[in-house]
């Protein structure tokens, strides 16, 4: 696989993505390759920017990677609404160790967005659909999950970070 997915450091992860202004071709190609590095990680979500795109592209796919069945995709999406609170455990792809911690989230949420035909729709979300939602639009805004977690819990996984990078390159 040619693209691979960007790790937390990567300073690519804090940029904020930009609009599509344009359904083509080449983003319809974009679509498919995150679909396809996004089963091939075994995730149920990809924002763009995971892969070095740097625009307002979200794949997600509740029902995984064994099913494959249940695609969805969101260019510009948008929270128009939120409510609710939720308190649940979360990973990234992005993240490295397989990194998890508890996110507060909204328990529902409506986005607004535009499927590949370039017309706008509107869903309804809780539960997983939810999280994941607010989760991968983090990332088109810069933002990565370990952004919400405790300022002592960030510095412990920072500590991690730190730490692996330094034995990398005492082994380089
Ligand atoms: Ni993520």
């Amino acid at each position: 696989m040619a693209r691979q997915i960007l790790k937390y450091p990567h300073p690519f992860l804090c940029e904020k993505a930009y609009p599509v202004e344009e359904i083509t071709p080449d983003l319809k190609d974009l679509v498919a390759k995150m679909a396809e590095i996004m089963y091939d990680s075994e995730g149920v979500g990809l924002a763009a920017p995971q892969i070095g795109q740097c625009s307002r592209v979200v794949v997600i796919d509740l029902s995984g990677p064994e099913k494959r069945e249940a695609l969805q995709v969101f260019i510009n999406p948008e929270i128009v609404r939120a409510d609710g609170v939720e308190v649940k455990d979360e990973g990234c792809l992005s993240v490295p160790f397989g990194y998890r911690a508890d996110v507060k989230r909204a328990q529902t949420v409506t986005v607004r967005a535009q499927d590949l035909e370039g017309n706008e729709f509107e869903v309804e979300a809780e539960g997983l659909f939810a999280r994941c939602l607010q989760h991968e639009i983090d990332h088109l805004n810069g933002k990565l999950f370990i952004d919400h977690i405790s300022r002592l819990k960030r510095s412990l996984f920072d500590g991690r970070i730190k730490k692996s990078r330094r034995l990398k390159k005492d082994a380089d």
